[in-house]
């Protein structure tokens, strides 16, 4: 346990937001099942049972509440943050400012935390933020569709607030890791108390597919939408085209990635931000496959014109070469595989447990 400047003795945390969505169900369990007990989650709404019993605390919060997560912070010595709360893009897209304050003002909330911890306790902060496809914005389809696979740095013009809320906190995380208050009377040339007191580390994640979750409010859920509702012997209405196409990869192995990445050696990462993705089908492909495994499900194609936008915007693939350089990013699986060997054994036995 470590002593405060204050004397008092608080508990070393990793600290997760949003623990009740999609990522934290998926970050929680595998940080558990390493032996991980100091865990200290936080969501809006109360966190199921399963997930409580699995972390060392869990606090109802909102992370725009700068006040509250105080209060609940000056208990712990953060060491890690795992920063998943946001409001999804097509939710977003209902309640844009809603949106903003969540997706922004959260994130300064916390990286100002970090901040806060890092430097009372002379240790860096971890900071890990998943950020997004959304990250980017092709103005046409045609556009898209020539330029193929995209590297970080390329194409990011966001036509979504999700998409510039998480591009602008992904820049907001380099200005606390590498510049934050830079010309404050403590900062002394050579000598800067501030630099470095935040360790932000970001993956742009692709479309997510989880065999255990269903996503809410997203613009990607068509593919675990149309997976669901076959295991559910269900039909589905796709809302893009068959011909849409987007990366993805599975909650597994997002969240190993984001593992990894928090697990490498600091002067190993050359940039912030890393993409990471598994395979780029398109709708059609996926609806093909899921039918494979289901071949009474009943799919159909029936575009809503201004989610098949956001879709259209979005990059068909990315390059995910820095994140294999940096710290060994290695998808696990292909989408044949993914299905055969994760996606439909997981998704059929929770079905049959819970019709
Ligand atoms: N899954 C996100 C969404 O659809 C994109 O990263 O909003």
């Amino acid at each position: 346990m470590e002593q405060s400047t204050l004397g008092e003795r608080r508990q070393p945390a990793v600290f997760i937001t949003g623990a009740g969505g999609e990522v934290g169900h998926g970050l929680i369990s595998t940080l558990s099942g390493e032996g991980r007990s100091d865990i200290v989650a936080t969501d809006l709404r109360d966190l199921e049972q399963s997930l409580r019993e699995q972390c060392a605390s869990t606090y109802l919060a909102d992370v725009c509440d700068r006040d509250a997560l105080d209060r609940l912070l000056a208990m712990y010595q953060v060491k890690e943050i795992y920063h998943l709360a946001a409001v999804l893009s097509t939710r977003a897209e209902l309640a844009p400012e809603v949106a903003h304050q969540v997706n922004v003002t959260g994130t300064v909330n916390i990286l100002q935390i970090a901040a806060e911890q890092g430097r009372m306790y002379g240790e860096p902060v971890k900071v890990v933020f998943p950020s997004s496809i959304a990250a980017y914005g092709f103005g046409s389809l045609a556009q898209k569709t020539k330029v193929g696979a995209v590297t970080e740095y390329e194409y990011c013009k966001p036509s979504t607030m999700y998409g510039c809320n998480k591009l602008y906190c992904e820049h907001l995380g380099r200005y606390y890791a590498h510049s934050y208050r830079q010309l404050a009377q403590d900062s002394v040339q050579g000598d800067d108390k501030n630099r470095g007191v935040v360790d932000f580390r970001c993956v742009r994640y692709p479309g997510l597919i989880s065999a255990e979750t269903i996503p809410t409010g997203g613009t990607s859920d068509f593919v675990p939408e149309m997976l669901h509702a076959a295991a559910r012997g269900e039909a589905y209405k796709c809302f893009v085209r068959e011909d849409s196409r987007i990366p993805f990869m599975t909650m597994p192995e997002a969240i190993n990635a984001t593992l990894q990445l928090a697990a490498a050696p600091r002067n190993e990462l050359t940039q912030i931000v890393y993409n990471i993705a598994s395979f780029s089908p398109s709708a059609g492909e996926v609806a093909e496959v899921v039918k494979q495994y289901f071949p009474e499900a009943i799919i159909t194609f029936e575009p809503d014109q201004r989610r098949q936008a956001i879709v259209d915007s979005w990059p068909e693939e990315l390059d995910c070469s820095a994140a294999k350089d940096d710290w060994g990013f290695t998808p696990t699986y292909t989408l044949e595989q993914a299905f055969e060997e994760y996606l439909v054994p997981r998704i059929t036995k929770q079905y049959e447990s819970t019709p």
